[in-house]
Formats: structure tokens, C-alpha cells, sequence
């Protein structure tokens, strides 16, 4: 049989762990076995019924064409209400490309702006898929890192410590997957000083940022066009409103620095989905009512993890935001592969072990808080059985 030679460049990218941890649940689950899947980053709450009514009637009522590759012009009208209202942004439509969700936006991003041999800061610990996004144009992955004393938060001299004449991108994500930190506005300050002197782009990947507790908000870096430093914004609908299938976000950057983007939509993509398009912009209509849900749900979720983490010695970050939590599991293995391993066919209790977030993340774990509080005080609880108590853990889930 011929072998066939594939690119280089795809040679250079790796399937999620995320993505094959939860694919050895469902083997288990096949095999008989019950298992806490914590793994997935796909919110349990359902879409709201408003959101599904919109995608029907937009079937219904044959929007079910191409649309222009921006996104429609009413999508979009609708996502600079949004920035105006949440961040006091001004946008205009054309600052704005509707993607097939945020992922291939940040692809979008990356491509259009790196080439051979340039390099991107990444604080770690962080999303999988930056990474491998960024080795795909031929550029080079920095990882920043960051430690649970810090807040897994670099200070401003630990990204000083990383720029070389090569550094071209950083890559923020506020607040951040895997383990809910939330970037102070006094950081962000910093980070716009830093982007200015390197002359770096700030791709602001805000993914999460509804999903933020304690009364906190947290606001992306826009400068104005031509002032400061180039900019860009990627969220989408897929955790705030549980739209993932929709396949639905956007990028948004002033300057015209959209056309280039729309260059890469139009050959990769054309447009996003006209049905999704459309159940968006009820999304957009439902945000202020559905942020306060998530914002609910997901803080009381945390505070369980925390309250049963400290009665039986686990150390847990304390997140500021997102659905998950970075947990300590020193105590079960010195190595989070092992761990997750043990945590898995022991306790019954899948995670994704926090090395996958890069080296920052060694010692931990994430759970994905996507399941009912009591069934994560149960994992607490097994997590506990398996490496509680352990001298470290002293003061368990702390504020900090
Ligand atoms: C940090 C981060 N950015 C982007 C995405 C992608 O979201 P979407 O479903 O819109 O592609 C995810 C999804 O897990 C994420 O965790």
C-alpha cells in the first residue's frame, strides 16, 4: 500500500487531551463502569428555549442560504450593543466577523498574523488548542509561566523575561480556562504599557468572561483605531447561552484590521451558519438575563467544590470565573498524569490532568464543574478519599 506523506505542518498538532480523556470515559461507560465525567468544557445547562425558537423560525422562513461572510448585518449590529453595554466600547459592524465559533476565530487570528519562526507569549497554564493553533502557521509558542502562590497568573516581569525581537502575539484569555483566574484591570493596564513598548498584537480571547463571580467584570483592551497597539477581541456564544453545536462567535479588532480575517472566513468558511446566525441574535436578546443565570449557577457550583474541598483537605484554586477548577492532587501521585489515571479507574472520577495545560499545570487537575452540586461534592469527597489531608492542603481553598 502507498503511504501517503501529510504536511508538515499538521504533522506539528496534537488531538485535545480534553477531547481523549472524555473519548476513555465513554469506553468505560460502554465497558459498564459509572464514572463523574468532569472532563468536557460544554456547559450542562440547557439553550434556552427563546435561542431554539429562533433557530426553528429561521429554518422555517428559508434562512437557510449563505449569508454575507462578515454575518449578518443584524448579528452584528447586536454584538456591538453587547460591547457597548458590557465594556463601553464602541464598534462598528464592520469591526465585527461572525465565525464558526470562536475557535476558528482565534485560527483566523493566528493565521493571518504569524509567519515562520515568530513567536507568541502564552501564560500557562492554558487552553489546549492555542498551542497547537499557533504551531500550525509555522510560529513559535512561548509558554509564560505561572504558579498557585501567583494566583497561575504571570506578573509583569515574567513576561518581560520572554520578549525577543521575534515576539509577535500574546494570546490573553480573561478569565482563563483551565483554572478560572481572572486578570486584575490593574494587569491589563500593564499588559497594554507591555504591548505598546514591544510593539506586540494582543489577541484577547474573552471566551468566559460572563462567566465571572463575586460581583467581578472583566473588560477587554480595545484601543482606538490607530492609537496604542493592535488588538483583538475573539468571544462567541457557545458557554455563556450552552450553544456549543451552534458553532457560533466572532472577532472583532477597529482599523480595518478585519479584512484580512475575512479573507481566511471566505476560503475556509464563507459564513457561519444562517440558522445559528439567527438563534444568536436571540441569544443577544436574552444576555443581560442569562449572564445573571450562569453567573448564579456556576458560582454556587464553586463554593460546594471549595466548602467540601477544605472539610476534607483538598487544595483548590479558587476560581474567579469559568466553569472549572484547578485541584491539587499532590497527594495522590507527584505526577497529575498518574493521578487523573488513578482518579479515573479507583474513584471513579474523570478529569484532565493539569499538565495538559502546559508545565504550569503539574500537581494538578481540572475539573469541568458541568454536573449537579451534589454530583461534584461527591467527586470532592472521592478525590479527598484518594489524597486528602496531606500536609500542603492546610488551608484549603482560601481565598487568596
Ligand atoms: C479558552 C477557550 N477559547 C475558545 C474556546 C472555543 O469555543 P467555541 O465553542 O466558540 O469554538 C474554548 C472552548 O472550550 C475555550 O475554552
Amino acid at each position: 500500500m502507498m503511504t501517503v506523506q501529510f504536511s508538515a505542518r499538521v504533522g506539528r498538532i496534537t488531538p485535545p487531551a480534553s477531547l481523549r480523556m472524555a473519548e476513555r470515559v465513554r469506553q468505560l461507560v460502554a465497558q459498564g463502569r459509572t464514572i463523574i465525567d468532569l472532563t468536557i468544557g460544554e456547559p450542562d445547562l440547557p439553550t434556552p428555549p427563546a435561542i431554539l425558537e429562533a433557530a426553528s423560525r429561521a429554518m422555517r422562513d428559508g434562512a437557510t442560504r449563505y449569508t454575507s461572510s462578515r454575518g449578518i448585518v443584524p448579528l452584528r449590529e447586536a454584538i456591538a450593543q453587547s460591547f457597548w453595554r458590557k465594556h463601553q466600547i464602541k464598534l462598528k459592524p464592520e469591526d465585527i466577523v461572525v465565525t464558526p465559533g470562536a475557535k476558528q476565530a482565534i485560527a483566523y487570528a493566528l493565521l493571518a498574523l504569524l509567519d515562520d519562526g515568530d513567536e507568541v507569549l502564552i501564560p500557562e497554564p492554558c487552553w489546549l488548542s492555542y498551542r497547537d493553533l499557533v504551531l500550525l502557521p509555522g510560529a513559535r509558542p512561548v509558554a509564560v509561566p505561572s504558579a498557585f502562590e501567583g494566583g497561575f497568573l504571570p506578573d509583569m516581569a515574567g513576561l518581560e523575561a520572554w520578549v525577543t525581537e521575534r515576539t509577535k502575539l500574546l494570546i490573553l484569555n480573561n478569565p482563563v480556562n483551565p483554572t478560572g483566574a481572572v486578570w486584575s484591570d490593574k494587569t491589563l493596564e500593564g499588559i497594554a504599557e507591555f504591548c505598546s513598548k514591544h510593539n506586540v498584537v494582543l489577541l484577547q480571547d474573552q471566551i468566559y468572561e460572563d462567566i465571572v463571580f463575586d460581583g467581578r467584570a472583566v473588560h477587554p483592551i480595545l484601543p482606538e483605531a490607530g492609537s496604542g497597539f493592535p488588538a483583538l477581541v475573539v468571544n462567541g456564544f457557545s458557554k455563556t447561552f450552552s450553544m456549543t453545536g451552534f458553532r457560533i462567535g466572532y472577532i472583532a479588532a477597529t482599523g480595518g484590521m478585519m479584512e484580512n480575517i475575512l479573507k481566511l472566513q471566505e476560503q475556509f468558511a464563507t459564513c457561519a451558519s444562517s440558522v445559528s446566525q439567527a438563534a444568536a441574535i436571540a441569544a443577544a436578546q436574552m444576555e443581560e438575563e442569562q449572564i445573571r443565570v450562569v453567573q448564579r449557577v456556576y458560582q454556587d457550583r464553586r463554593d460546594a467544590v471549595l466548602r467540601v474541598a477544605k472539610e476534607v483537605g483538598v487544595r483548590v484554586f479558587r476560581a474567579g470565573g469559568t466553569f472549572y477548577n484547578f485541584v491539587d492532587v499532590g497527594a495522590i501521585s507527584e505526577d497529575a498524569w498518574e493521578a487523573g489515571e488513578r482518579l479515573l479507574m479507583e474513584s471513579g472520577v474523570a478529569s484532565v490532568p493539569g499538565p495538559a495545560y502546559g508545565q504550569s499545570g503539574a500537581g494538578f487537575i481540572r475539573l469541568s464543574l458541568v454536573q449537579d452540586i451534589p454530583v461534584l461534592e461527591e467527586a470532592i469527597r472521592r478525590i479527598g478519599a484518594l489524597g486528602g489531608n496531606a500536609p500542603w492542603n492546610a488551608g484549603a481553598g482560601q481565598p487568596q
